[in-house]
């Protein structure tokens, strides 16, 4: 049993407060890493970090906004020196699949000397329900440049099980463990399982990418534009088109499914709110 926290970067984000939560459930002790915690964690701001680390035992590493920018290889090779200069024994980083910056980061981890875990996602169910995806949803519209092609959305329970796992158990030191759902899904066969779940009709709009830039610029400004843009013309391309066994290989057992999210999504009531209400 640790003696010692886990910090948890990205600890208020997704992926990260599941993690979180599943940690404190299991009786381990948890730092938050969140520029509002006792210890503030800023990704703009490493003279916090070296207080952020000490002291803790392993770390989960979500980057904020996302390993393709540009900056993310210099920001994580430095988090990984102050990890080593505070004697951190375990890193277990969260990257995108076929994002070559992302494989960038995961090399920076890999050769930090510190025992790793790499968790190579597909893109989140939650994106439709938390995420940037969801004014999407309750507009009734997901405009994206993605065509046909069909991507292995996971659901982030099972990235943060895998998570857990890798902080508490051994044996997954030195794993990159690509963790995809069970089935291949075009945005249009998304957007038909939300419509069959919550009962109001959700549709899927193939846009180029240079409209979908336009519309982001409008929505989010053109920083999140032109990185969410430079995102998707690089992974979708057909690349992501296949399963991966990660989520088996890590805890035995096969990833949740997307229609099952689907039922629980809506009877939470989130895709059912005023389209106004996805920014509070
Ligand atoms: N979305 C996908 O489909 C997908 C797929 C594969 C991989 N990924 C990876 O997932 C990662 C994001 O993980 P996530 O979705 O769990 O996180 P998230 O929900 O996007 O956000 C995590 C947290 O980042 C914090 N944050 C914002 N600005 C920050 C800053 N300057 N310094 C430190 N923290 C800051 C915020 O916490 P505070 O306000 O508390 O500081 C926020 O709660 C990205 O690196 C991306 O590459 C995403």
């Amino acid at each position: 049993m640790h003696n010692a926290p886990f910090l948890i970067i990205g600890a208020t984000g997704k992926t990260g407060r599941r993690i979180a939560q599943k940690l404190q459930a299991g009786g381990y002790m948890v730092r938050h890493g969140s520029r509002h915690a006792e210890r503030p964690f800023d990704w703009e701001d490493p003279s916090g970090w070296a207080a952020a680390l000490e002291g803790v035992s392993a770390a989960y590493v979500s980057y904020f906004p996302d390993l393709a920018v540009p900056q993310a290889p210099a920001a994580i090779t430095r988090l990984v020196e102050t990890a080593r200069a505070a004697g951190l024994k375990k890193l277990v980083l969260l990257s995108g699949r076929g994002e070559a910056n992302a494989e960038r980061c995961e090399e920076i981890v890999r050769e930090s000397g510190i025992d790793f875990t790499l968790v190579r996602a597909s893109w989140f169910f939650q994106n439709f329900d938390e995420g940037q995806l969801l004014g999407s949803v309750l507009g009734g519209t997901i405009a994206m440049p993605a065509g046909e092609v069909r991507e292995p959305f996971i659901d982030i329970e099972d990235i943060a099980d895998v998570a857990v796992a890798a902080l508490t158990e051994d044996g997954h030191a030195g794993e990159l463990y690509e963790v995809t759902g069970p089935q291949l899904l075009s945005l249009a066969d998304v957007a038909e399982a939300i419509t069959q779940a919550c009962g109001r009709t959700v549709e899927y709009l193939p846009v180029t990418f240079e409209q979908f830039h336009a519309a982001l610029s409008e929505q989010a400004g053109p920083e999140m534009a032109d990185m969410l843009t430079a995102l998707c013309r690089e992974v979708f391309d057909g690349r992501n088109e296949s399963l991966a066994d990660g989520v088996q290989r890590a805890l035995g057992r096969a990833p949740r499914d997307f229609s099952a999210f689907c039922r629980q999504a809506a009877a939470s009531g989130v895709w059912n709110l005023p389209a106004e209400a996805q920014s509070a």
